[in-house]
């Protein structure tokens, strides 16, 4: 018999990833709030992470033997608007999660970003100061420093910029950008941005690998890349034209949550435990020629 999994954040984009990587091994229990998932081999649940009565329930009825927390309010801009329905569930609902799993003694792991960190540095490792500039990246700092003051056991994952497959129900930056090439758009992309971008599969086949760690790991890409140069590849991998992309600078766009201008992370600690993410191309690839999944 599988062992039963519970991914909270299963209607979302990384939670797409979570429910295909995760199925081969084991029973998916998947949360979802406001939208579904078409995906048979899951089991789909209803919940709002904010009731912390119905979570909990579902947990005790379950009886997972790890969950996965990746529900947040991932929308930075969302958040600097809307402090405080996206400190409910991006702070609070995880307090209350990662004690319903320390209570039962359950696996726990926790997506944080790469947002924790200013980006005047790049490179980060895990036990670097943190200091992020926007209330997305502070809430997800305040709610790592929860966790591990909780439940010191729970896994705690460092996750960054992410591509993925272009499905409905999972929306990423690649879809939109592959749709204005296609239309011939020009687009604008920051050239002084640098992320160690990753494939979301490769994060997802990651956070799977290293379910029973304990403390904090920074899962990402083996390469740092600037947005421009991220989208140099991706129109590379979809045969589409390169010279509408346009190498802009983000100091001339002003956005409601500032952005950090590197915020790539070291793995060394995550390669050491087996993690073996596809590199971008690779995972471009995939992508392009339907075999992602
Ligand atoms: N995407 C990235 O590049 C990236 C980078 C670094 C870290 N991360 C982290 O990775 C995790 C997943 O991110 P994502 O990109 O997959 O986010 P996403 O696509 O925005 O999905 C967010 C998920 O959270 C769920 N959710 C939100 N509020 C909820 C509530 N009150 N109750 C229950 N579920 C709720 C949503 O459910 P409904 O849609 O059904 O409402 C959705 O399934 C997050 O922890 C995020 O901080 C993501």
């Amino acid at each position: 018999m599988k062992k039963k999994l519970i991914i909270t954040g299963a209607s979302g984009f990384l939670g797409y990833h979570l429910l295909r990587m995760a199925s081969a091994d084991w029973d998916v229990y998947g949360i979802t709030h406001s939208k579904g998932f078409d995906f048979k081999s899951a089991a789909a649940i209803n919940c709002d992470i904010r009731n912390y009565i119905e979570l909990g329930n579902f947990i005790d009825d379950i009886e997972p033997d790890a969950v996965i927390h990746a529900a947040a309010i991932s929308d930075a801009n969302f958040c600097e608007q809307n402090k405080e329905l996206s400190n409910d569930v991006n702070i609070e609902a995880t307090k209350n999660l990662a004690g319903i799993c320390c209570d039962f003694k359950i696996p726990f792991s926790f997506t944080s970003t790469d947002l924790v960190f200013d980006g005047k540095q790049g490179m980060y490792k895990e036990d670097d100061a943190k200091n992020s500039l926007s209330v997305y990246g502070e809430q997800k700092s305040i709610a790592e420093e929860e966790v591990l003051r909780i439940y010191p056991e729970a896994t705690l994952l460092r996750l960054p910029l992410m591509f993925g497959a272009q499905e409905a129900s999972a929306t990423n930056y690649l879809q939109k950008f592959i749709r204005q090439l296609k239309k011939e758009e020009e687009v604008y992309l920051f050239n002084d941005e640098y992320r160690s971008v990753c494939g979301a599969r490769s994060i997802a086949d990651g956070i799977l690998k290293l379910i029973n760690n304990t403390g904090i790991i920074h899962l990402a890409g083996k390469e740092k890349l600037s947005r421009y140069e991220f989208g140099l590849k991706a129109a590379k991998a979809f045969g589409l034209d390169e010279s509408l992309l346009l190498s802009s600078s983000q100091k001339n766009v002003k956005m409601a949550a500032p952005r950090p201008a590197d915020v790539s992370l070291d793995i060394s600690k995550a390669l050491s435990f087996g993690f073996a993410p596809f590199s971008v191309d690779e995972e471009l690839k995939l992508i392009a020629t339907h075999k992602y999944f």
